[in-house]
């Protein structure tokens, strides 16, 4: 269990962490352009002369992606040194306004115009927030009628931090086999805890799992329905440290969801 100060100081741990993120991440990295992106590209559909919000955009890789296509982009996120650099990335031709916003503030959300928005993205970051039902709640009012939501998260049942990756050798009938699992002894209690999201970062960030029910049901708290469910899995690499989610291709290390 963290302590209370922790917890209420999530964005400061980000913004701590925004500078090596940014340098990291840049345009996207293997993680975001082969899994995250493409999912969320297919759940979002057409952009192109649409208003949509990237909330907690990080350094505002996707929400470039999405003006580039002729989205007219809001892009908010909790700490300033994402939001500096995001601005330093982007080139003037692209319609994105981004500010600095908390996510856990609903009435500060509201801000950012009822029925405003055609589709709200928001990509692998509410396990880092400590509550999820005023971005929930905001999203349906932020939405028009007609809008979507497509978020991604790290996969509550297979990718939290109480997960233990295997890797065995089995001898079986003479012949010998690799084989690389995960496994774990929790997954419906939520709880908060510290991870790293990317290796040797600075320090570790608090992160909030939820099984997929207690994502869900907050979701449809809010007045919303899942229509569209994507669980993407890197291809077998032969090639790929034992412990990296290409050795194991039937394991989705995130969720994508649409919900509307
Ligand atoms: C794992 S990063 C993902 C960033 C980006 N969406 C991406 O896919 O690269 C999580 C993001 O959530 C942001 N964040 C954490 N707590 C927040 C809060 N309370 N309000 C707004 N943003 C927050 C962090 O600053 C960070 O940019």
């Amino acid at each position: 269990m963290m302590d209370d100060k922790l917890m209420n100081d999530t964005r400061s741990v980000w913004e701590r962490l925004a500078a090596f993120w940014d340098d990291s991440l840049k345009e996207g990295n293997d993680f975001q352009k082969r899994l995250i992106m493409p999912a969320t590209d297919r759940l979002l559909g057409v952009v192109q002369g649409q208003t949509i919000l990237d909330a907690c955009c990080g350094n505002g890789n996707y929400a470039r992606v999405l003006a580039s296509r002729g989205a007219t982009v809001v892009a908010f996120d909790g700490a300033p040194t994402f939001i500096e650099r995001a601005r330093q990335r982007t080139s003037p031709d692209l319609s994105i306004t981004y500010t600095v916003m908390d996510a856990t503030d609903h009435a500060a959300l509201l801000e950012l115009g009822i029925n405003r928005f055609d589709a709200v993205v928001c990509s692998m970051a509410l396990m880092d927030l400590p509550t999820i039902e005023p971005l929930f709640q905001a999203t349906r009012k932020l939405l028009k009628p007609t809008g979507r939501f497509v978020f991604s998260v790290c996969h509550p049942a297979f990718n939290s931090p109480r997960h233990i990756h295997t890797a065995e050798l089995i001898s079986d009938n003479g012949k010998t086999q690799q084989r690389f699992g995960v496994k774990t002894e929790y997954y419906l209690t939520e709880y908060e805890t510290l991870s790293e999201g990317l290796l040797h970062q600075p320090e570790p960030h608090p992160i909030f799992h939820r099984p997929i029910s207690g994502i869900f049901n907050r979701a449809f708290e809010a007045g919303f329905v899942v229509d569209g469910f994507e669980e993407p899995s890197f291809p077998y690499e032969k090639s790929a440290n034992a412990f990296s989610f290409a050795k194991r291709p039937e394991i989705p290390p995130a969720l994508v969801v649409r919900l509307r």
